[in-house]
């Protein structure tokens, strides 16, 4: 899929962008973190979450409604960052977890935040905080899939 698309860009964009085409095919340096399918499903079913959270904290401050925004935040708290089985807390680097956990307490703080401020600027602020938590994650590692016996 992905060769084919960077195949069909046209040679003469390529040089307009000052890219060679060996440049493009090594652009992912993404470190790669293998993790057996069903583990794969709990992290990604764990990053949708996150994404639906951070949709119900915008909807909560459009509507100027602080207890959902608390709410909302409180869901993807350190509370949901129990119960990670020890296998895959072994495969998952420290830098990873560590960027993990800051970001399960970011929610945490905009849970508490909200409770007490009836600023809703200052909750955008905290969250535009919290999510450079998740680009600068998603620029470092990206999943793979470890195979039994591997
Ligand atoms: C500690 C690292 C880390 C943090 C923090 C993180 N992510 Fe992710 N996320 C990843 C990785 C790795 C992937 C998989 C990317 C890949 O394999 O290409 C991913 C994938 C996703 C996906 C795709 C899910 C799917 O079903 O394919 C979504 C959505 C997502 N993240 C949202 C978020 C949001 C929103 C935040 C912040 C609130 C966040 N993530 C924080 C590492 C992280």
């Amino acid at each position: 899929m992905k060769s084919k698309l960077i195949k069909s860009i046209p040679a003469t964009l390529l040089l307009t962008l000052g890219l060679s085409s060996t440049t493009l095919a090594n652009a992912d340096e993404r470190t790669p973190i293998l993790v057996e399918p069903a583990e794969l499903d709990a992290l990604l079913g764990e990053m949708r979450s996150f994404l639906e959270a951070v949709q119900s904290i915008t909807e909560g401050i459009a509507k100027d409604n602080m207890e959902a925004v608390s709410q909302a935040a409180s869901v993807m708290g350190m509370r949901a960052a129990q119960g990670v089985p020890a296998p895959l807390m072994a495969k998952l680097p420290l830098e990873f977890k560590k960027l993990g956990m800051v970001t399960h307490q970011a929610f945490d703080e905009i849970s508490l935040s909200a409770s007490i401020s009836d600023e809703p600027i200052e909750i955008v602020a905290e969250l535009s905080e919290l999510l450079l938590n998740c680009t600068a994650c998603h620029a470092s590692y990206r999943f793979g899939i470890q195979h039994q016996g591997n």
